[in-house]
Parts: structure tokens; sequence; C-alpha cells
């Protein structure tokens, strides 16, 4: 194998965020840049020499380039065989269900997960553990550590690899085999749920509409719902995953997800809709003229999970992070199960999955997923709902609003303020933070403070503790306002402001969201003094 050494300096800025290192197109396209951070992963992870990795992206602009660098990096570094998807391409929790079936030792994601895509969009990567999950915080700081101090890497000097045939090869060196995306993935989904009920749930008439957005969760869902589950063809819409995700911004939300919004209002929408991101780890669910919040989804599957094959045992625990509402903590209460509070970011919920502390978790951001995999999961949430209105012959409306007047309703909001100076939203959080002391006991628009903090959170695990996860004032009631600046951002700052109230009284369960909000918005406002810190009065996008 004919391999170099290359000479290089560290560049600025190689920090993982939230979820991996995510930047402009163009910056990943610098010389050395790609080629600096994976070989500051294989070094913070004390060589590769020997191991199997798992490699796949989503699909997106740059992910074809990146895999063959990936590819030939490996082989210079003595990894003994990596298993790639077809084309370069893994959705997130098939990457995660790959490494822990073939018992890899890791894997590398490319993603930029619900970024837009394409030459001006946004490109990532990450690497995953064992587990399957992404990779905690010691490894990750070690990884950028190394980025500061990174004076050569090592690549193989061959041609590029066939990366659209499936099969085993042997490529400088090194065992690599190109395997179907779908295949371990659609394996794993049959060994969790009822597909005979939602087969013949189907067969009954039934109607969804999966929007895929042009991402990568196309070939999953359309495989699984018109292939193994054979709903009608066309369920599945945007199902061509596109380098640009068709110049879309590859979100499930309402603010984004308009085709599929669209089509769920009038008497003629299906029984279910649901959309997922880039990289197909993030889901909406979406029922007749109803959008289903994330964190009541996470309440509602929880809650039902006993009507599940692989949850019928019962749930060990449940997770959610921060600023997810508490609709899950009400249900985990009736169901007497633990539930844990984590920093936002997947990867706090991997020790306590693997420890067996808990089988379900949900993030406010339209994540959900269980023990299953390591890395939150949009067709799986799919699939559960359809199992769910499967065996309960329910329209999902009618679940959503039924869950609320067994347990009441958490209303909630995100108002996200986007593209700030970081100096501003740095001061804003600042301004914030000092002024947290003196807030309980006093009243706010005739809500009273009872609890301020800057959320730090101690792995009840391995003890790691992590600080500044987000400020939260909470009120009498237990209504809260959280103050967070996102951390996958590639430019500027976006503050996100999360709104919770809960509402027992089923006569108030129909308000708009917004309305029902409106005097926390208002404190919201005024406590952070959003606008003069960023001259924004309103946010730019409210899910
Ligand atoms: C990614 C992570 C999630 C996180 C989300 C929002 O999707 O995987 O765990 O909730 O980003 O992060 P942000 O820092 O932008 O609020
Ligand atoms: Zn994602």
């Amino acid at each position: 194998m004919t391999s170099k050494t290359v000479a290089t300096r560290p560049f600025d800025g190689q920090k993982p965020g939230t979820s991996g290192l995510r930047k402009k197109v163009g910056v990943f396209q610098q010389p050395h840049y790609l080629a600096n951070f994976v070989q500051s992963i294989f070094d913070a992870l004390g060589g590769v020499v020997g191991r199997t990795l798992v490699l796949g992206g989503d699909g997106r602009f740059y992910n074809r380039e990146a895999v063959q660098i990936i590819l030939k990096m490996a082989a210079a570094n003595g990894v003994a065989r990596v298993l790639v998807g077809q084309g370069g391409v893994l959705s997130t929790p098939a990457a995660s269900c790959v490494i822990r079936k073939h018992r890899a030792s890791g894997g590398i994601v490319l993603s930029a997960s619900h970024n837009p895509g394409g030459p001006d969009g946004d490109f990532g990567i990450k690497y995953n553990i064992d587990n399957g999950g992404p990779a905690p915080e010691k490894v990750t700081e070690a990884i950028y550590a190394r980025t500061r101090e990174i004076t050569e890497y090592r690549i193989a000097d061959v041609p590029d690899l066939e990366l659209d045939i499936i099969g085993s090869r042997t490529f400088a060196g090194m065992q690599v085999d190109v395997i179907d995306p779908v295949a371990d993935y659609a394996e794993l989904m049959q060994s969790l749920f009822d597909f005979g009920a939602i087969r013949a749930w189907f067969a009954a008439g039934h109607r969804m509409c999966f929007d895929a957005m042009h991402a990568v969760s196309g070939p999953y869902a359309v495989r699984l719902l018109e292939q193994i589950l054979h709903a009608p063809r066309g369920t599945v819409i945007n199902g061509t995953p596109l380098p640009d995700f068709g110049g879309g911004h590859p979100d499930p939300n309402p603010a984004y997800a308009t085709e599929l919004i669209a089509r769920m209002q009038g008497d003629d929408a299906p029984d279910l809709g649901a959309a997922s991101d880039g990289d197909a780890d993030r889901n909406m669910i979406v029922g007749r003229g109803l959008v289903v919040s994330p964190s009541d989804s996470l309440a509602i599957l929880a809650a039902n999970a006993d009507r599940i094959p692989a949850y019928a045992g019962g749930l060990k625990g449940v997770a959610r992070s921060m600023p997810t509402s508490c609709a899950v903590d009400a249900v985990a209460r009736q169901l007497g199960i633990p539930v844990y509070e984590t920093p936002t970011g997947w990867k706090f919920f991997g020790n306590l999955l693997d420890a067996g502390r808990v089988t379900l978790c949900g993030e406010e951001s339209y994540g959900t997923g269980s023990d299953h995999v390591r890395e939150k999961d949009g067709v799986w949430a799919v699939l559960f709902w359809l199992n769910l209105l499967a065996v309960t012959g329910k329209s999902a409306s009618d679940i959503v609003t039924e869950h609320w007047q067994r347990f009441g309703r958490h209303y909630y909001s995100r108002h996200d303020f986007e593209g700030i100076a970081t100096e501003r939203a740095d001061a804003l959080m600042a301004a914030l933070r000092a002024r947290l002391a003196d807030l309980p006991g006093q009243t706010l628009q005739g809500q009273r403070v009872v609890h301020a903090d800057d959320f730090a959170y101690t792995d009840p695990i391995d003890g790691s503790v992590s600080g500044k996860q987000g400020v939260r004032v909470v009120f009498e009631g237990g209504s809260r306002v959280v103050y967070r600046l996102s951390g996958t951002g590639t430019e500027g700052a976006t503050l996100r402001v999360y709104l919770e109230r809960y509402e027992a009284d089923p006569a108030r369960h129909a308000l708009p969201t917004q309305d029902a909000l409106a005097d926390l918005i208002a404190i919201s406002r005024g406590l952070a003094d959003i606008a003069g810190h960023t001259g924004l009065t309103e946010p730019t996008v409210v899910t």
C-alpha cells in the first residue's frame, strides 16, 4: 500500500458542538481541513490500527468526496475494516444500528442534520463510539485538543474506491464492505414493531403521508412503508435524496415541512402525517389539522409503550433534555418509573441507555428514540405511531386529546432568534445569569418566580459534570421559560427561548398555543431584554 504523511497546521475552531463539527461546505473544502479533523479523531482514540469502523452520511453536498478522503485515511492509519453505506450513505440511526450489530469499534457520521446543504450550505462530521452513540464530551474534547496541535496526517495514495456497488473488497490493504444502507436497519425495525398489524391497517384503507424532505430518510421510508408494509405508492413524498435537499431546509417542523402541513389540512387528509430531517434522526408527527409537539409525542409514546411488542415488558425509565416540556414527567409519575433531565444533546442519553436506566428518551427539537440504538430515530418514531394507530384503531388527534385529558396539557413553544452577533448573544446570556440570584420571589406580569438557575448536570453513571446548559426560570404552577444558545448553528448565534405552561383543565386544552403562552412570551422578552441586546423584536422561527 502506498500511503503518505502530509504536513499540516492546526485550523482554528474545530471544536465539536452539540452534535459534531459543523461548518459551511466551503470551510470543509479547504485543503487539509477535513483531514486534520479525521486524523485528530484517530489520534484522540490512541490510534485505530486493526479496528473496524462504520462510515456514511446523509448524502449532502461534499458527502462523497469526504467519504473517499476518510477511507484513504483509515487505510493509511491501519484500520482493518470499514463498513460503508452504498454511495457513502447511511442515516444517523442506521449508522448507530450498523455499529452495534457488527460490533464495530465506532463510526464516522457525515451530516449537518437539519441544516441546509448544497455548495453554500453546511457540512458536518461526528464520531460515534462502540455503543453506536455520539462520542461523550471527554472524547470530543480530546479530539478538539488534538486539532490544536496537529502537525501531520496520513492518507493512502490510491485512486477513489467504487462506492456504488454493494460487496466486499480490498482497498489500500484494508477491507471495505459496501453495504445496503437500509437492510440492517429494516431488520431491526421488524424486530420491534407489529408489522402485521400495521400492514392490516394500511390494507384496510388507512393512509399516511411521509415527507422525506429530499433527505436521507427517503430510501428508508420507501423500503419500510411502501415495500415492506405495502402502504400505497406515493405515501412517501420528496423521497429522492438530493445533495442540496432540493434547496429546502430539511428540518421537520411546521415552519419548514410546509407541503406536509398543507396536506394534513382538510377532510381528505391522511390519517397520519410525518416528516424527518436531513440525516433521518428527527421526526415530526402530524394528525389531521394538528401538529403533535415533540414533547407531547415523547409522553404519548411512553404512556402507550406497553402496546408495542418491543416495549410490552414496561419501561425502565425515561429521559428528556432540560428544555423539553415536563409532559413525560407526568406519565413517568403515573407509571412509577424514573425520569432523568439531561442537557441538550443526544449524547447525554448514552450512559443512561447503556446502564439500563431508561428505555425511551426525547427532546423538544423533534427527536425521539429508545434503547434500540444510541441515536434519536425519525423513522422508528413514525413506526411507533403507526403501530399505535393500528392497534388502537384511533386517530392521531384522538390519541393526543385523550392524552391531555388524562395527564393535563403542557402548552409548549420554542422561539428562535437567529443570526445574532456572537458577542451580543453572549452579553444577553451573561446579563441573564447575573440576575438569577435575585429572581426567586419576584413577580413578573402576575407570575411568581419560584426557581431560577443555570442548569448543570451531573451524569449519574460516570459523574461527569456539564455546566452552563441553559438558564431556566420556573414560576408557581410549573410554567417555565428557558433560554440557551444553540450549539448547532454555523453562522452567528441563535438564541432559543423555550416556553411551557401546564393546564390541567380539559376545558382549556383547545387554545391556540401562542395565546395560551402569551404572558410567558411577554415575560421572556422583557426579562432578557431580547430587543435591546439583539435588535430583534420578533423571533425568526417559532415552532
Ligand atoms: C442536534 C442534537 C440534538 C439537539 C439538537 C438541538 O439535533 O442531536 O440532541 O437537541 O441538535 O441543538 P441546539 O444546540 O441547536 O439547540
Ligand atoms: Zn438530524
